[in-house]
């Protein structure tokens, strides 16, 4: 295992840090998560190396915190660092915020947590936040030693991304970030400036969830004609890991086998050892991910409101997605919640509105079509 530098804070931390998001139940579909398996899953992780472990307070239906307190007695607590995170549903005040992470403390089953983050913010989450004194409270619990550092997580356009990380003096910041996201979110920009400022940078959904695990024919070919033979879990970790300012890269293993494949990829990581041709293929690869996309939406919502209330940049982003990414429609989680709002293409009347909105003149209408009939074989 190799360990990184967590930015200002003087400390190491390992390369590969263990989500506890995505852990599975016993059978197939089910949402209770097999306990024994996970506890399992977390030690192995630990033996090999591993001192970051990251939950948090809703994870698995909240019984994520229970399991990781579970694995982390006879003396794994000491050997790790524990991130979980402070949910904006599930607090109102002081009070509530008081009472949630010593919930989460006894869950966890120790005195305190290194890393706590106010979880998945954006501009209106932050907003929401000062209103009702998190920041005070996690600097007096920082002073209490509940807590060691004080962080959050991210999920929004870059500009909100840079008011917030400026707006404090943070610990340490996780943002979603992969080689296909290098322009998506916080971004390579985000990335980038949390370097300058110092603030370590934990990476989630490294691998899209798991989408970037198993590459489509036309990536495949490009990895296969590579002259260094890398699975494409290892080539999408090793460019996490080209740079500098990635402190830890967070996965969800749900099988040991993913686990050590894991630990023996992040025994091979160091920042800046990715020589021309190396980054040139991961451009190439992403390239040739883009040219799967099956239409040119830059989601500008220009055509929005649809008077019929079709979601139509959410259609078509998830149409380009299940594309791109070779996906099961019936495993495409964005469709899923189009169809749960009730905002699919099936309302469409044909008015044209849209289309007479949309600065790249895309045709919608037809598009509307095809992409209700590529997304409702799920
Ligand atoms: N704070 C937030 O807002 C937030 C949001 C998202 C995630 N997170 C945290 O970040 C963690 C990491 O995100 P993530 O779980 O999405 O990470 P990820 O690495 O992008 O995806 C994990 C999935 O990748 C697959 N995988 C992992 N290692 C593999 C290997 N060696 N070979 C083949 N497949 C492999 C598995 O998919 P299969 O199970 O399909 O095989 C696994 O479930 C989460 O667990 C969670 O703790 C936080």
């Amino acid at each position: 295992m190799k360990y990184r530098k967590f930015g200002k804070l003087g400390i190491e931390g390992s390369a590969f840090g263990l989500g506890c998001m995505r852990f599975n139940g016993p059978a197939s579909g089910d949402t209770i998560i097999d306990e024994q398996k996970a506890i399992g899953l977390i030690r192995r992780a630990i033996d090999g190396g591993v001192n970051y472990i990251d939950t948090a307070y809703v994870y698995l239906d909240r019984t994520s915190e229970t399991v990781v307190g579970k694995a982390l007695r006879d003396g794994y607590r000491e050997k790790v660092n524990i991130a979980t995170k402070m949910p904006a549903e599930y607090v109102h005040n002081r009070q509530e915020m008081a009472a949630l992470l010593d919930e989460e403390l006894k869950k966890l089953q120790t005195d305190h947590i290194d890393f706590y983050l106010m979880h998945g913010i954006n501009r209106e989450k932050w907003e929401y936040f000062k209103s009702i004194g998190a920041p005070q409270f996690f600097d007096d619990m920082k002073r209490e030693g509940k807590i060691r550092y004080k962080c959050f997580s991210f999920h929004g356009p870059y500009e909100a991304f840079e008011a917030i990380i400026n707006a404090w003096d943070w610990d340490m910041v996780q943002i979603q970030y992969n080689f296909m996201d290098v322009d998506n979110q916080a971004g390579t920009k985000g990335l980038e400036l949390a370097g300058r400022l110092g603030i370590p940078v934990v990476i989630m959904e490294g691998l899209l969830g798991g989408q970037l695990a198993n590459a489509p024919e036309n990536v495949q070919a490009l990895y296969d004609a590579f002259p260094v033979k890398r699975s494409p879990v290892e080539w999408a970790f090793r460019w996490l890991c080209n740079h500098p300012e990635v402190a830890t890269v967070l996965s969800g293993c749900n099988e040991i086998e993913q686990i050590d494949d894991n630990l023996r990829i992040f025994d091979t990581v160091a920042p800046n050892i990715m020589a021309g041709e190396e980054l040139k293929l991961i451009e190439d690869v992403r390239a040739a991910y883009l040219s799967r996309r099956k239409i040119g939406c830059t989601g500008c919502r220009y055509c929005m409101p649809c008077p019929n209330g079709v979601n139509i940049p959410g259609i078509f982003s998830a149409w380009n997605k299940q594309s791109l990414y070779n996906l099961d429609p019936r495993h495409n989680w964005d469709y899923g919640q189009l169809v749960q709002r009730g905002e699919t293409a099936d309302r469409c009347v044909a008015c044209g509105a849209c289309e007479a909105a949309c600065p790249q003149h895309l045709p919608i209408i037809d598009s509307l079509k095809a992409a209700q009939a590529a997304l409702g074989q799920g």
